[in-house]
Protein backbone atom coordinates (compact mmCIF):
# COMPACT_ATOMS: atom_id res chain seq x y z
CA UNK A 1 0.00 0.00 0.00
CA UNK A 2 1.55 3.19 -0.68
CA UNK A 3 0.92 6.21 1.16
CA UNK A 4 0.99 9.99 -0.37
CA UNK A 5 0.35 13.30 1.71
CA UNK A 6 1.73 15.48 -1.39
CA UNK A 7 -0.74 16.25 -4.57
CA UNK A 8 2.41 15.78 -6.45
CA UNK A 9 2.72 12.64 -5.23
CA UNK A 10 -0.75 12.19 -5.31
CA UNK A 11 -1.29 12.71 -9.08
CA UNK A 12 2.11 10.91 -9.88
CA UNK A 13 0.62 7.24 -8.22
CA UNK A 14 -2.35 7.91 -10.22
CA UNK A 15 -0.92 8.17 -13.24
CA UNK A 16 -1.46 5.48 -15.67
CA UNK A 17 -3.56 3.40 -13.23
CA UNK A 18 -7.11 2.53 -13.40
CA UNK A 19 -9.23 4.73 -11.26
CA UNK A 20 -10.02 3.82 -7.98
CA UNK A 21 -12.65 3.29 -6.37
CA UNK A 22 -12.45 5.63 -2.84
CA UNK A 23 -13.54 5.53 0.76
CA UNK A 24 -13.14 8.98 2.06
CA UNK A 25 -12.22 9.23 6.20
CA UNK A 26 -11.16 11.71 8.82
CA UNK A 27 -8.96 8.62 10.33
CA UNK A 28 -9.58 7.07 13.86
CA UNK A 29 -10.74 3.87 11.68
CA UNK A 30 -13.02 1.24 13.12
CA UNK A 31 -14.72 -1.70 11.69
CA UNK A 32 -17.45 0.13 9.76
CA UNK A 33 -14.55 2.24 7.92
CA UNK A 34 -13.08 -1.26 6.63
CA UNK A 35 -16.21 -2.41 6.01
CA UNK A 36 -16.36 0.22 3.06
CA UNK A 37 -12.91 -0.40 1.73
CA UNK A 38 -14.09 -3.94 1.18
CA UNK A 39 -17.18 -2.62 -0.49
CA UNK A 40 -14.84 -0.24 -2.67
CA UNK A 41 -12.55 -3.43 -3.25
CA UNK A 42 -15.87 -5.60 -4.24
CA UNK A 43 -16.08 -3.21 -6.64
CA UNK A 44 -13.03 -4.28 -8.60
CA UNK A 45 -9.84 -2.36 -9.42
CA UNK A 46 -7.61 -0.34 -7.10
CA UNK A 47 -9.00 1.23 -3.64
CA UNK A 48 -8.07 4.62 -2.72
CA UNK A 49 -8.65 5.91 0.84
CA UNK A 50 -8.01 9.23 1.98
CA UNK A 51 -7.25 10.55 5.64
CA UNK A 52 -7.97 14.08 6.61
CA UNK A 53 -9.38 16.08 9.47
CA UNK A 54 -11.54 18.50 7.53
CA UNK A 55 -11.60 21.17 9.98
CA UNK A 56 -14.20 23.32 7.58
CA UNK A 57 -16.84 20.92 8.86
CA UNK A 58 -16.41 21.53 12.57
CA UNK A 59 -18.07 23.73 14.20
CA UNK A 60 -16.17 26.49 17.07
CA UNK A 61 -17.17 24.78 20.01
CA UNK A 62 -17.08 21.43 18.30
CA UNK A 63 -14.33 18.68 18.58
CA UNK A 64 -11.78 19.30 15.91
CA UNK A 65 -8.57 20.03 18.39
CA UNK A 66 -9.08 16.34 20.25
CA UNK A 67 -10.31 14.35 17.49
CA UNK A 68 -7.79 11.28 17.66
CA UNK A 69 -5.33 11.02 14.77
CA UNK A 70 -3.32 8.19 14.73
CA UNK A 71 -1.87 7.87 11.26
CA UNK A 72 0.39 5.21 11.33
CA UNK A 73 -2.19 2.90 13.16
CA UNK A 74 -4.61 3.75 10.44
CA UNK A 75 -2.89 3.13 7.56
CA UNK A 76 -2.21 -0.64 9.40
CA UNK A 77 -6.00 -1.10 9.37
CA UNK A 78 -6.49 -0.03 6.01
CA UNK A 79 -3.96 -2.11 4.35
CA UNK A 80 -4.67 -5.08 6.55
CA UNK A 81 -8.63 -4.16 4.45
CA UNK A 82 -7.43 -4.53 0.84
CA UNK A 83 -6.61 -0.41 0.02
CA UNK A 84 -3.89 0.04 -2.22
CA UNK A 85 -3.65 3.99 -1.82
CA UNK A 86 -3.69 6.37 0.66
CA UNK A 87 -3.73 10.00 0.97
CA UNK A 88 -2.93 11.38 3.66
CA UNK A 89 -2.69 15.47 3.05
CA UNK A 90 -1.96 17.67 5.81
CA UNK A 91 -3.45 21.10 6.18
CA UNK A 92 -1.32 23.39 4.28
CA UNK A 93 -1.59 20.88 1.17
CA UNK A 94 -5.37 20.40 1.24
CA UNK A 95 -5.90 24.24 2.21
CA UNK A 96 -3.13 25.97 0.52
CA UNK A 97 -4.72 29.04 0.95
CA UNK A 98 -8.32 29.71 2.65
CA UNK A 99 -10.87 27.72 0.96
CA UNK A 100 -13.12 30.33 -0.28
CA UNK A 101 -14.78 28.87 -2.98
CA UNK A 102 -16.79 26.35 -0.96
CA UNK A 103 -20.22 24.28 -2.20
CA UNK A 104 -23.31 25.65 -0.85
CA UNK A 105 -25.86 22.36 -0.39
CA UNK A 106 -29.57 23.38 -0.40
CA UNK A 107 -31.26 24.41 2.96
CA UNK A 108 -34.29 22.05 2.35
CA UNK A 109 -31.58 19.28 2.51
CA UNK A 110 -28.85 20.32 3.98
CA UNK A 111 -30.14 22.71 6.81
CA UNK A 112 -32.19 20.40 8.28
CA UNK A 113 -31.22 17.56 11.18
CA UNK A 114 -27.60 17.71 11.60
CA UNK A 115 -27.69 21.07 9.33
CA UNK A 116 -29.94 22.38 12.22
CA UNK A 117 -27.71 21.96 14.73
CA UNK A 118 -24.18 22.39 13.04
CA UNK A 119 -24.40 25.17 11.38
CA UNK A 120 -21.94 25.21 7.96
CA UNK A 121 -21.29 21.45 8.63
CA UNK A 122 -22.37 20.81 5.26
CA UNK A 123 -20.81 22.88 3.63
CA UNK A 124 -17.57 22.15 4.80
CA UNK A 125 -18.59 18.33 4.14
CA UNK A 126 -19.65 18.99 0.43
CA UNK A 127 -16.65 21.38 -0.36
CA UNK A 128 -13.99 18.74 1.15
CA UNK A 129 -15.41 16.11 -0.64
CA UNK A 130 -15.87 18.04 -4.04
CA UNK A 131 -12.02 18.93 -3.69
CA UNK A 132 -11.21 15.43 -2.68
CA UNK A 133 -12.95 13.82 -5.92
CA UNK A 134 -11.05 16.01 -8.02
CA UNK A 135 -7.55 15.00 -6.67
CA UNK A 136 -8.51 11.28 -6.69
CA UNK A 137 -10.92 11.40 -10.30
CA UNK A 138 -12.12 8.28 -8.87
CA UNK A 139 -14.60 5.78 -10.59
CA UNK A 140 -16.99 4.86 -7.40
CA UNK A 141 -16.66 6.65 -3.66
CA UNK A 142 -18.16 5.24 -0.85
CA UNK A 143 -20.09 6.55 2.05
CA UNK A 144 -21.53 4.89 5.13
CA UNK A 145 -25.53 4.87 6.11
CA UNK A 146 -24.49 5.74 9.90
CA UNK A 147 -24.05 9.53 8.40
CA UNK A 148 -27.36 9.26 6.72
CA UNK A 149 -28.14 13.02 5.82
CA UNK A 150 -24.20 13.62 4.39
CA UNK A 151 -24.93 10.49 2.26
CA UNK A 152 -27.98 12.27 0.81
CA UNK A 153 -26.31 15.93 0.41
CA UNK A 154 -23.21 14.20 -1.41
CA UNK A 155 -25.49 12.07 -3.71
CA UNK A 156 -27.54 15.51 -4.65
CA UNK A 157 -24.08 17.22 -5.17
CA UNK A 158 -22.93 14.43 -7.96
CA UNK A 159 -25.92 14.85 -9.34
CA UNK A 160 -26.86 18.33 -9.49
CA UNK A 161 -23.05 18.90 -10.81
CA UNK A 162 -22.74 16.06 -12.97
CA UNK A 163 -19.84 14.18 -11.37
CA UNK A 164 -18.18 11.38 -13.47
CA UNK A 165 -18.46 9.04 -10.30
CA UNK A 166 -20.96 6.64 -8.98
CA UNK A 167 -21.60 6.94 -5.22
CA UNK A 168 -22.04 3.34 -3.33
CA UNK A 169 -23.62 3.02 0.26
CA UNK A 170 -22.24 1.05 3.27
CA UNK A 171 -24.32 -0.34 5.63
CA UNK A 172 -24.14 0.76 8.98
CA UNK A 173 -21.47 -1.56 11.45
CA UNK A 174 -22.78 -1.91 14.98
CA UNK A 175 -21.55 -3.15 18.36
CA UNK A 176 -23.26 -6.34 19.07
CA UNK A 177 -25.24 -4.53 21.93
CA UNK A 178 -26.59 -2.52 19.08
CA UNK A 179 -24.16 0.50 19.03
CA UNK A 180 -23.30 2.25 15.70
CA UNK A 181 -19.79 1.96 15.16
CA UNK A 182 -18.17 5.48 15.34
CA UNK A 183 -15.00 7.16 15.96
CA UNK A 184 -16.62 8.74 18.46
CA UNK A 185 -17.41 6.03 20.44
CA UNK A 186 -14.22 6.42 21.86
CA UNK A 187 -14.92 9.81 24.00
CA UNK A 188 -17.47 7.88 25.92
CA UNK A 189 -16.74 7.18 29.75
CA UNK A 190 -17.43 3.43 30.39
CA UNK A 191 -20.92 4.20 32.05
CA UNK A 192 -21.77 6.31 29.48
CA UNK A 193 -20.32 3.19 26.95
CA UNK A 194 -23.04 1.13 28.62
CA UNK A 195 -25.93 3.62 28.22
CA UNK A 196 -24.77 4.17 24.58
CA UNK A 197 -27.04 1.16 22.79
CA UNK A 198 -30.05 3.23 24.17
CA UNK A 199 -29.87 5.50 21.15
CA UNK A 200 -30.31 2.74 18.86
CA UNK A 201 -33.14 1.19 21.46
CA UNK A 202 -35.06 4.33 21.25
CA UNK A 203 -35.05 4.05 17.09
CA UNK A 204 -36.05 0.53 17.08
CA UNK A 205 -39.04 1.65 19.33
CA UNK A 206 -39.92 4.19 17.14
CA UNK A 207 -39.36 1.62 14.84
CA UNK A 208 -42.04 -0.55 16.64
CA UNK A 209 -44.72 1.84 17.29
CA UNK A 210 -44.96 2.85 13.36
CA UNK A 211 -45.24 -0.63 12.96
CA UNK A 212 -47.89 -1.22 15.44
CA UNK A 213 -49.77 1.74 13.85
CA UNK A 214 -48.49 5.22 15.12
CA UNK A 215 -48.93 8.20 12.70
CA UNK A 216 -49.23 11.22 15.22
CA UNK A 217 -45.35 11.58 14.07
CA UNK A 218 -44.98 14.51 16.55
CA UNK A 219 -46.41 12.50 19.21
CA UNK A 220 -44.13 9.25 18.45
CA UNK A 221 -40.88 11.49 18.13
CA UNK A 222 -41.33 13.75 21.51
CA UNK A 223 -42.17 10.44 23.22
CA UNK A 224 -38.74 8.85 21.90
CA UNK A 225 -36.94 12.21 22.86
CA UNK A 226 -38.40 12.49 26.58
CA UNK A 227 -37.66 8.43 26.63
CA UNK A 228 -33.39 9.70 26.31
CA UNK A 229 -33.83 12.39 28.35
CA UNK A 230 -35.29 10.60 31.14
CA UNK A 231 -31.88 8.12 30.67
CA UNK A 232 -29.82 11.43 30.96
CA UNK A 233 -29.50 12.06 27.28
CA UNK A 234 -29.90 15.75 25.80
CA UNK A 235 -31.65 14.42 22.80
CA UNK A 236 -30.99 17.44 19.47
CA UNK A 237 -34.00 15.50 17.37
CA UNK A 238 -35.52 12.36 16.62
CA UNK A 239 -37.29 12.36 13.54
CA UNK A 240 -39.30 10.15 11.21
CA UNK A 241 -38.52 11.21 7.55
CA UNK A 242 -38.97 9.95 4.11
CA UNK A 243 -35.97 8.00 2.70
CA UNK A 244 -36.07 9.63 -0.66
CA UNK A 245 -35.41 13.36 0.67
CA UNK A 246 -35.79 13.50 4.75
CA UNK A 247 -38.91 15.60 4.46
CA UNK A 248 -42.12 14.83 6.08
CA UNK A 249 -43.79 11.89 4.97
CA UNK A 250 -46.99 12.53 3.63
CA UNK A 251 -49.70 11.41 5.67
CA UNK A 252 -51.48 9.53 2.68
CA UNK A 253 -48.35 7.87 1.37
CA UNK A 254 -47.18 6.63 4.84
CA UNK A 255 -47.15 2.81 4.35
CA UNK A 256 -45.90 3.21 0.69
CA UNK A 257 -42.93 5.31 1.67
CA UNK A 258 -39.97 3.90 2.48
CA UNK A 259 -38.97 5.81 6.00
CA UNK A 260 -36.01 6.11 7.84
CA UNK A 261 -35.62 7.33 11.72
CA UNK A 262 -32.45 9.48 12.30
CA UNK A 263 -31.51 10.53 15.89
CA UNK A 264 -28.79 12.55 17.27
CA UNK A 265 -28.62 13.01 20.73
CA UNK A 266 -25.48 13.89 23.44
CA UNK A 267 -24.36 11.43 26.12
CA UNK A 268 -22.22 13.82 29.01
CA UNK A 269 -20.27 15.36 26.38
CA UNK A 270 -20.22 12.86 23.45
CA UNK A 271 -22.46 13.44 20.36
CA UNK A 272 -23.80 10.35 18.86
CA UNK A 273 -26.03 9.83 15.69
CA UNK A 274 -27.58 7.39 13.77
CA UNK A 275 -30.38 6.00 11.91
CA UNK A 276 -32.41 3.19 11.10
CA UNK A 277 -34.55 2.32 7.76
CA UNK A 278 -38.01 1.19 7.78
O1 LIG B 1 -17.76 11.06 7.13
C1 LIG B 1 -16.63 11.58 7.27
O2 LIG B 1 -15.74 11.00 7.88
C2 LIG B 1 -16.36 12.96 6.71
O3 LIG B 1 -17.49 13.75 6.80
C3 LIG B 1 -15.82 12.95 5.27
C4 LIG B 1 -16.82 12.37 4.31
C5 LIG B 1 -14.53 12.13 5.23
C6 LIG B 1 -15.50 14.37 4.83
O4 LIG B 1 -14.56 14.98 5.65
Amino acid sequence: MRIVHTLAELRAALAGAPAPAFVPTMGHLHKGHLALVRLARENGGPVAASIFVNRLQFGPNEDFDRYPRDLGRDCELLEGAGCDLVFAPDERELYAEPQTYTVQPPAELAGILEGAFRPGFFTGVCTVVMKLLQCLQPRVVVFGKKDYQQLMVVRGMVRQFALPVEVLAGETLRAEDGLALSSRNGYLSASERAEAPQLAATLREVHRQLAAGARDFVDVEGKAMERLRQRGWAPDYVAVRRRVDLQLPQAGLLDEEPLVVLAAAKLGRTRLIDNLER
